[in-house]
């Protein structure tokens, strides 16, 4: 098991596979994209198994996520989930992507394993959409959430950051869009990831102010906590139901003490928080020949180190040098 002193347990491993993105979302990186991680330091396909395989057999891993930059642009994407379905305790497997190719490949993926996936869709404009990601791609990230239901990936969910004066007038119109296709949407609040650290708390559009948002057109009933467990989104009923729409409001209403993740890095590196300042090297260790039972102790040692909590309102907060793109959404 991967524990931490304050009793959490580990249980959902969020993998990122590249660092790459084709869209340049202005809350996560420049317009010029980043210094991509050279090839040789990502892990292997079978690296990544690897890890998956020990984390699920012998750390009680029972949910894995791969996320990225964008999970897509891995070739071996759909080989990597076949073989993660293999594993016994077969863990649930998800993808977090923003959607763009997934028209082509959601049919492959579900074959392959896959569960479900999580698709970004910050505006349905594709004017803000230019404006927002750097790129004309609006059609595709729509064609790819309609595939992904088409091929069953359910819930299809959707994750929407808002960000003031760009696509904060979108609230309700991104709703209503969800719930006509049977998408389950969840408004997240901006977090201090970005490349560029330009992240203010003023811009932030809280989650008071989503619902709030919401609430001018919507009639929305928080749904009961004792089901929520360590989501991050805390859901409500639309007008009655059985409609939704989630809030994660990472920032002003933290769920760090419930949190179960921990992550590896597309360069092999176990982080136990979005925010953490160290991570421990899993990938140099396995490349060196280090034993599954070697790799374990390291892994589990790195998780006794989490932190209670992500401390964005401590005033010697720092963010961490890694950006969203690089540790894995
Ligand atoms: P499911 O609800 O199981 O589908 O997963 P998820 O919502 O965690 O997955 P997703 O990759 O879609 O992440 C959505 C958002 O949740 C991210 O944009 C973050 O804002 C937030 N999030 C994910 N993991 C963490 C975490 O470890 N800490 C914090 N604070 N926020 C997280
Ligand atoms: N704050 C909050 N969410 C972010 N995402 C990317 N960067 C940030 C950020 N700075 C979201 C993406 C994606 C999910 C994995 O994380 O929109 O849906
Ligand atoms: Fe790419 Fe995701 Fe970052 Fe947008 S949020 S630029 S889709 S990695």
């Amino acid at each position: 098991m991967l524990v931490d002193t304050f009793g959490r347990t580990a249980t959902d491993l969020r993998v990122s596979l590249t660092d790459r993105c084709n869209l340049r979302c202005a809350y996560c990186m420049p317009p010029e994209g980043l210094e991509w991680l050279p090839k040789p330091e990502l892990l292997t396909d079978d690296e990544v198994v690897r890890l998956v395989r020990l984390g699920v057999e012998q750390l009680g891993i029972t949910e894995v996520r791969y996320t990225g930059g964008e999970p897509l642009l891995r070739r071996g994407i759909a080989d990597i989930v076949r073989r993660t379905a293999e594993l016994a305790p077969r863990p649930q497997i998800s993808l977090t992507t923003n959607g763009i190719g997934l028209e082509r490949l959601a049919g492959p993926l579900a074959e392959a394993g896959l569960d479900r996936v999580n698709v970004s869709l910050d505006t349905l404009d594709q004017e803000v959409f230019k404006r927002l990601a750097h790129r004309d791609r609006l059609a595709d990230v729509l064609a790819g959430l309609a595939a992904a239901r088409d091929a069953g990936l359910l819930p299809v969910k959707v994750n929407t950051v808002l960000m003031r004066g760009v696509n904060d007038h979108e609230a309700v119109p991104l709703l209503r869009y969800c719930l006509d296709r049977g998408y389950h949407l969840r408004f997240i609040e901006q977090m201090p990831l970005d490349a560029q650290h330009g992240w203010t708390r003023k811009d932030m559009i809280t989650a008071d102010e989503i619902l709030a948002r919401l609430g001018e057109a919507f009639a929305l009933e928080p749904e009961g906590a004792a089901e929520r467990g360590s989501a991050p989104a805390e859901t409500f009923t639309v007008d009655g139901g059985p409609a939704r729409v989630g809030v994660i409001g990472s920032v002003t209403r933290p769920f760090c003490g419930a949190c179960d993740r921990v992550r590896l890095t597309a360069d092999g590196q176990v982080r136990n928080c979005l925010f953490a300042t160290e991570e421990s090297n899993l990938r140099d260790a396995a490349r060196a020949g280090a034993s599954d039972d070697e790799l374990a102790d390291r892994w589990r040692k790195a998780v006794w180190a989490k932190r209670p909590g992500h401390g964005i309102d401590d005033p010697a907060f720092l963010q961490p040098a890694r950006p969203m793109s690089a540790i894995g959404g």
